[in-house]
């Protein structure tokens, strides 16, 4: 596709031709002006083609003179890290839950089948980001955005919000660097080393990395797949141990799309006042709701102990990381941590979400999103029907995946490795846990279209994860 441009074709042929040493180091190239005669081309494609050369040390532009082949041709460069062989090392547990944590971020079963083609959506927030860009004025490029990111955005990110019943003020937000960023604000700014935190469990495993870089320590809390954390738990835990902070997802919260309840929600606020918590509320798939998104845990808070964290990336695009933070009692010092870990956010990135979000491009986008993850979940539940042994499973009403568990036999993490030799990616249970727990649960996608090659890739799991293949006993868990 990319040889479609016309300077990529003159510049092939240009090298072309240098390979062939139809001109010697030293010496000139044809003019421009002969280049564009003889190739159809304008002068600003001759000019591109030629740069392009400059760019890789081919040729020299001497000023008035024209283009010379380089004295010097430059040595081939090392191929990019992507392609480089690491030298053979031995492979430890959190070697290898590292790396499942990097290949689970993208929710794809099978990553190599991706069709590049783009939803709307998404062509409608790149066309508002490329104008956002080409406004950019004066010497914007020379300086930083304040800390707290653009104002627009954050009016947009206001209003969003306060249609989830969250009245906050632009002043109470501060753009960040995607969720993860979000929440390692939040933890930086209410605990300090060695304080306990407590988490869902299962649980978001990004949240556990963060804990272990803070040095605090993490109590898990018992959580289920459709109301999600235990707050008679959390009451035990809170009577027993000091804890700092307590990070939940009531909406939607990985790996089940566990959606919790008003009383629940209630009662968790009351016992963050009775123990004087910190509550972290990750608040990222909530716009992925099939039906009405739920308010946030923060609409209810009365106190400024909840600190809410979220991004576009579940709910639009993760490659664009951006992400926003509302500090509650600890904003001020999280303004800070943000100049501290990221000095700013980019400006024109910023400013072309905010007009999409203005145009109704996020609205339409998620109109249209909902419906596809309603009906991408449903059939990856018709799919696991056919799935032999024991099988329970979530029916999230949102999010992006469903929670899988099987027989007590099975084990998730010993087959992840043969499975990624089949190209297929799974997201096994004990990575949702600090204490190994949930060796016999996987969490499953529906994020993406379901392509043959994905549904393939899904019927051949069975075979890996049972041996030898048991009668089929599907359990649903209630919707
Ligand atoms: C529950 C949860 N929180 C936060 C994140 C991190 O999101 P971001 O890409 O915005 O940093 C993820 C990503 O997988 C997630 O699942």
């Amino acid at each position: 596709m990319a040889q479609e441009y016309r300077y990529l074709q003159l510049e092939a042929w240009l090298l072309q031709c240098l390979k062939e040493q139809r001109w010697r180091p030293g010496e000139r190239l044809p003019s421009i002006r002969s280049l564009c005669r003889e190739h159809g081309v304008s002068k600003a494609t001759a000019q591109h083609a030629l740069q392009r050369l400059e760019a890789q040390g081919l040729v020299e532009a001497r000023p008035k003179a024209g283009h010379f082949v380089s004295q010097q041709i430059p040595r081939a460069q090392p191929p990019l890290s992507r392609t480089r062989i690491e030298a053979p090392r031995p492979v430890t547990v959190s070697d290898l839950l590292l790396d499942i944590m990097r290949r689970s971020a993208a929710f794809d079963i099978l990553p190599e089948s991706h069709s590049g083609e783009l939803p709307p959506g998404i062509v409608a927030l790149n066309r508002s980001i490329g104008r956002s860009l080409r406004r950019q004025k004066g010497e914007d490029y020379q300086y930083y955005d304040e800390p707290a990111g653009d104002g627009g955005l954050r009016e947009q990110l206001a209003l969003h919000l306060s249609r989830r019943g969250l009245q906050v003020g632009p002043e109470h937000l501060c753009i960040t660097s995607g969720c993860q960023h979000a929440l390692f604000l939040a933890l930086m700014a209410c605990c300090k080393r060695g304080d306990v935190v407590a988490v869902e469990s299962p649980g978001f495993y990004g949240v556990m990395q963060l804990i272990e870089q803070l040095e605090l320590r993490v109590v898990e809390v018992p959580a289920s797949s459709e109301t999600g954390m235990d707050i008679d738990a959390l009451e035990e835990v809170l009577r027993r141990w000091q804890v700092r902070a307590c990070i939940v997802s009531p909406a939607f919260a990985t790996p089940g799309g566990a959606l919790m309840g008003d009383s629940s929600k209630r009662r968790l606020l009351a016992l963050a006042e009775q123990y004087d918590l910190a509550v972290i509320e990750d608040d990222i798939y909530a716009d992925t709701a099939f039906g009405a998104v739920p308010d946030p845990l923060k609409a209810l808070d009365t106190e400024d102990r909840v600190i809410l964290c979220s991004s576009f990336s579940k709910c639009l695009s993760r490659d664009l990381r951006l992400g926003w933070i509302s500090g509650g009692r600890w904003h001020a010092r999280i303004l800070h941590l943000k100049l501290m870990t990221q000095l700013a956010s980019s400006r024109f990135l910023q400013r072309g979400v905010a007009e999409f979000m203005a145009d109704g491009g996020l609205t339409a986008h998620l109109r249209r999103l909902r419906i596809e993850l309603r009906e991408r979940r449903d059939h990856l539940l018709a799919l696991l029907q056919a799935w032999p042994g024991e099988v329970r499973v979530s029916a999230p009403q949102g999010g992006l995946a469903v929670w899988v568990e099987l027989a007590d036999t099975v084990d998730t993490l010993a087959i992840y490795p043969e499975a990624l030799s089949a190209g297929v990616v799974i997201t096994p249970g004990p990575l949702f846990s600090v204490s190994g727990k949930f060796k016999n649960c996987l969490r499953l996608s529906f994020a993406h279209a379901w392509t043959n090659a994905r549904e393939a890739a899904l019927k051949q799991l069975p075979e890996l994860l049972y041996q030898p293949i048991q009668s089929c006993n599907f359990r649903q868990s209630p919707p």
